[in-house]
C-alpha cells in the first residue's frame, strides 16, 4: 500500500470542502494521521491565497483546539504549506500541468457534480498521474446506472481499480462499521440473523433539517437519489451480508456487492415504495416555507423530500425478508436507526400473560447506542411479562466519518470506499422505481415540515 503526498481537491471554494472535507481532514491530522501530507486546493473560483488559508484556519480551528501540541503541530504544517490554484478542470490542459508540478502518490478528490468530474477525467490521460495516483469521486457518483457505467469506464482508463475511491461518507460513521463488530463477535446472533427469525429490518434516516439553501443539488436528486441510492442500501448491506473471511477490502466488499445483486424493489411500485414532500411548517424555532416555495426549486419537478422503499433480498437467507428503507427531510423528530424485527415466539407457555411485542434491535446512528427490547419476568407477579431493554451506549467516534474515509484513502486502503460494481448496482435497484415515479405511478404525498410525515407513516404493512 501506498502513502499519499498530496491531497489535491478539485471544488475547493465549493460548500463541501469547507463544510465536510477540511474539517475531516482537520481530525485526521489532529490524531496523528497522514503525516507530511501536502494539501492542494483547485477550484473555478478567482480566490486569493487568503482566502484560501482563511477557509482552511477556519475548518482546522476546532481540531487545533482540542489537538495536542503534536496534533497541533501537524495542522500547522499542512496550514501553512497549502496552496490554491484557480483552474478549469474540464479543460485540456490544466489540471495535468497542476499535476506535474505535485509530489506524488497523489490523491484527487472530485468534490465535484458527476458531469463535471466524467469531464475532467476525460481530459486526463494516464500517462499524465503521478505514480500511485488515488482517484476520489465524492458522491453522486454518475446519475444513473448508464453514467456510473460510462464514469467506470473513464476511471479504470486512468488508473486500477484499488486505486479509485468512490464515497460513501455513511462507511466511515462509527456505527455503521459497529455492525460488523456486533454481528460477528457475537454468537447468539448468527443463528437467529435470517428469515426464520426475522420478521423485517428498517433503515430510518429522517432528519430535522429542511432544504438548507442546497436547492441546486437538491431539487434534482430527492430523498431517493440523496439518501437511499447509496447511504442507506450500504447499512442495509452491512444488515444482510454472510460474515466474510476477513474485514479487508476485497472479502467485505465482494460481501456488500452479493448481497446489493440479490436486491431489488418489486413492483407494483405503488405497494412497495411511498413517496411525499414538506409543506410549510415549524422546526424547533425556525418556521420553513413550502419545499415549493423554496428558492432555487422548480415546483413541477416534483421532487420527494422523504421515500421510502421495500427491499427484497432474494438469496437463501433472506428471501421474504421486507427490508424497509427511510428517509425524510424537516421531520419532526430526529430518527437514525435500524429497527430489526424478530418473530414471535412460536409458543408462548399457558400461564404467562403480558407477551405484546416481539423482540426488537434497535441500532442508533446518532446518538449511536444499541438497544435490545426482551422480555422478563418483571416485578410484581412473575407469570406477567414485562419489558425491559439491554442498552449499551457505544464510544463516541474518535473522527468525523469523512476523517475515516480520507484515513482510508490517503493510506491506500479502499475498504471504506464503494466499489465500481457496487455503486452501479445501487443504480440498478432504485432505477425502475424512479421511473414510475416520473411517470407519476405513485402519488407525490404531503407532509408538513415538523411533523411525523404525511397520514398513515410511517408505513407499517409495506410490501
Ligand atoms: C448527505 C446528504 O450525503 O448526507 C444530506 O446529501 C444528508 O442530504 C447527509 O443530510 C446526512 O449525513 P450526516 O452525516 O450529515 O448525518
Amino acid at each position: 500500500k501506498t502513502t499519499v503526498k498530496t491531497l489535491l481537491i478539485l471544488g475547493a471554494s465549493g460548500d463541501l470542502t469547507g463544510r465536510l472535507l477540511l474539517p475531516g481532514l482537520a481530525g485526521l491530522l489532529a490524531s496523528g494521521g497522514a503525516p507530511g501530507l501536502r494539501l492542494v486546493g483547485a477550484g473555478s473560483d478567482p480566490w486569493s491565497p487568503e482566502q484560501w488559508s482563511e477557509r482552511v484556519d477556519g475548518a482546522f480551528a476546532a481540531a487545533s483546539k482540542d489537538a495536542d501540541s503534536q496534533g497541533q503541530a501537524a495542522l500547522a504544517a499542512v496550514a501553512e504549506s497549502t496552496r490554491y490554484h484557480q483552474l478549469d478542470v474540464t479543460a485540456d490542459g490544466p489540471l495535468a500541468e497542476l499535476l506535474s508540478q505535485l509530489e506524488g502518490p497523489v490523491a484527487i478528490y472530485f468534490a465535484l457534480p458527476p458531469h463535471i468530474s466524467q469531464k475532467a477525467c476525460e481530459v486526463l490521460h494516464p500517462e499524465q498521474l503521478p505514480a500511485g495516483t488515488r482517484l476520489v469521486m465524492e458522491k453522486p457518483f454518475g446519475s444513473g446506472t448508464e453514467s456510473a457505467h460510462e464514469l467506470n469506464k473513464t476511471l479504470a482508463a486512468l488508473v486500477p481499480e484499488d486505486h479509485i475511491h468512490r464515497v460513501d461518507h455513511f462507511l466511515g460513521k462509527a456505527t455503521v462499521l459497529n455492525i460488523l463488530g456486533f454481528r460477528f463477535a457475537n454468537r447468539f446472533l448468527e443463528p437467529v440473523w435470517n428469515r426464520e427469525h426475522i420478521e423485517k429490518v428498517e433503515v430510518i434516516f429522517d432528519e430535522d433539517l429542511a432544504l438548507e439553501g442546497r436547492a441546486r443539488y437538491y431539487d434534482t436528486a430527492g430523498a431517493l437519489r440523496d439518501m437511499i441510492q447509496s447511504h442507506l442500501l450500504h447499512i442495509m448491506a452491512f444488515l444482510a451480508i454472510d460474515p466474510p473471511a476477513t474485514i479487508d477490502e476485497r472479502d467485505l466488499r465482494d460481501a456488500v456487492a452479493t448481497v446489493l445483486r440479490a436486491s431489488s424493489i418489486k413492483a407494483p411500485f405503488s405497494a412497495s415504495t411511498r413517496r411525499a414532500r414538506y409543506t410549510a411548517g415549524t422546526l424547533g424555532e425556525r418556521t420553513v416555507p413550502d419545499y415549493a416555495a423554496e428558492e432555487g426549486v422548480d415546483p413541477s419537478r416534483n421532487t420527494e423530500t422523504l421515500a421510502e422503499v421495500c427491499v427484497n433480498i432474494d438469496n437463501w437467507r433472506w428471501k421474504g425478508v421486507p427490508f424497509i428503507l427511510r428517509s425524510g427531510k424537516a421531520m419532526g423528530q430526529r430518527r437514525k436507526e435500524a429497527v430489526i424485527t424478530f418473530r414471535p415466539v412460536p409458543h408462548l407457555p399457558k400461564g404467562f400473560s403480558g407477551l405484546d411485542s416481539p423482540n426488537q434491535l434497535r441500532i442508533g446512528f446518532g446518538p449511536d447506542v444499541l438497544e435490545l427490547d426482551i422480555d422478563v419476568n418483571g416485578p410484581g407477579d412473575i407469570f406477567t411479562l414485562d419489558r425491559a431493554s439491554l442498552v449499551t451506549e457505544l464510544n463516541a467516534p474518535g473522527m468525523l466519518p469523512y476523517g475515516e474515509v480520507l484515513e482510508g484513502i490517503l493510506n491506500g486502503d479502499p475498504l471504506l470506499s464503494v466499489r465500481g460494481d457496487t455503486a452501479e448496482d445501487c443504480w440498478r435497484i432504485i432505477e425502475p422505481v424512479l421511473a414510475a415515479w416520473a411517470n407519476g405511478d405513485v402519488p407525490l404525498e404531503e407532509y408538513d415540515a415538523g411533523s411525523d410525515g404525511p397520514a398513515n407513516w410511517p408505513t407499517s404493512d409495506v410490501g
